[in-house]
């Protein structure tokens, strides 16, 4: 069995999973979004001594497996420094402590596998990734090889999600508040512009269509003033830009390869209007989409579990003496 943890941001998480069945035997994750609430977003000092308590709380519901492991993997970036740290200092005590190898895990790449948790891989397969740090979509033919085709300018999609409920005094995060809101909201009342719809860029841009919100709650008297009514319209209407946006750059790279897996992994994933308006799409192109469980869409340790399998069964394991928390490079294209 492997033990996993993930802490690369503001979910305490730890799972173990069998090397030959990839069943999950163990899993756990505690979030500390109710405590970074009251300030809009994660406060990465609390998040990491929120981690540096439950951490422990965790693994040691989880020590009877301990006799099983055949080692340890943790996501060593990207993340927020101190946050990842908690998760690797953890891995590398087990690892001296049990004497098990280590596995490092990056945080996109275990994304990807959220969508093969307790099942078998599905290559070549076109990943969208939307979560609070990252939007991308990545071309996924192996393990080994997975290539960025697009990414943000500036703003992540979950960012996005998570500024313009700020702007609205809706709390952290923002994401499911927003969607909440826009399923009761009227979408056509405020003409939120479409990023980048006349370029011919394949990339994401989210700030013209941030400032375009703060612009019209200005109008609207400023967040004091708006109405039950306003927020939902505006929540509706800024999900409509966003998911024609997705749409709009998503649909150029799925016609021009040819590769009929698709999937939309990482927190904002969880977004239904987003999945439904891919799922229209993802028909008329007659590209199977594949789903991530709702509960694996934002950050857990289970899809670092399982891509570990896949690494320890290619021999890619390290010593605990050599992992590091890993600095993340921005980078529009490329390897992953
Ligand atoms: O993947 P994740 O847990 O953490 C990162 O790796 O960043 O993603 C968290 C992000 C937050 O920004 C949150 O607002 C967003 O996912 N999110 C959503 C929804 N649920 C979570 N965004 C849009 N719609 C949702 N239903
Ligand atoms: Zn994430």
């Amino acid at each position: 069995m492997i033990l996993s943890i993930e802490s690369s941001c503001d979910d305490s998480s730890i799972s173990i999973t069998q090397i030959k069945t990839k069943k999950i035997v163990f899993y756990k994750k505690i979030s500390q979004e109710s405590e970074h609430s009251e300030f809009g977003g994660v406060v990465p000092e609390l998040a990491s001594r929120l981690h540096a308590v439950t951490l422990p709380k965790i693994l040691e519901e989880a020590k009877d497996f301990f006799p099983q492991l055949k080692a340890v993997a943790v996501t060593n970036g990207p993340g927020l420094g101190v946050t990842l740290m908690e998760g690797v200092e953890m891995a590398k005590t087990i690892s001296a402590v049990l004497n098990i190898p280590i596995i490092a895990v990056n945080h996109l790449k275990a994304h990807i596998y959220s969508l093969f948790i307790e099942k078998e891989t599905v290559f070549p397969i076109l990943v969208l990734l939307i979560s609070g740090g990252h939007t991308m979509i990545v071309k996924v033919e192996s393990l080994n090889s997975m290539q960025i085709l697009a990414s943000t300018m500036d703003d992540s999609i979950g960012e996005s999600f998570d500024k313009c409920a700020k702007m609205m005094n809706l709390g952290y995060p923002g994401g499911p508040e927003i969607e909440k809101l826009a399923s009761q909201g009227d979408e056509n009342r405020f003409n939120f512009p479409v990023p980048l719809s006349n370029s011919p860029l394949l990339a994401f841009s989210l700030s013209g269509l941030k400032n375009a919100v703060r612009v019209q709650i200005e109008q609207l008297g400023g967040a004091k003033n708006l109405s039950g009514q306003d927020k939902r319209d505006i929540s509706a209407s800024f999900q409509k830009a966003i998911t024609a946006h997705l749409l709009q750059k998503s649909k150029k790279i799925l016609a021009n390869q040819n590769i009929k897996n698709f999937a939309i992994v990482g927190g904002a994933a969880a977004n239904k209007s987003i999945r439904e308006a891919f799922d229209l799409l993802c028909n008329k192109l007659n590209i199977k989409q594949h789903f991530v469980e709702l509960k694996y869409c934002s950050d857990n340790a289970a899809m670092v579990g399982r891509i570990a399998i896949d690494y320890y069964l290619n021999n890619r394991i390290t010593d605990y003496k050599n992992i590091s928390t890993l600095v993340s490079k921005k980078r529009q294209t490329g390897e992953l």
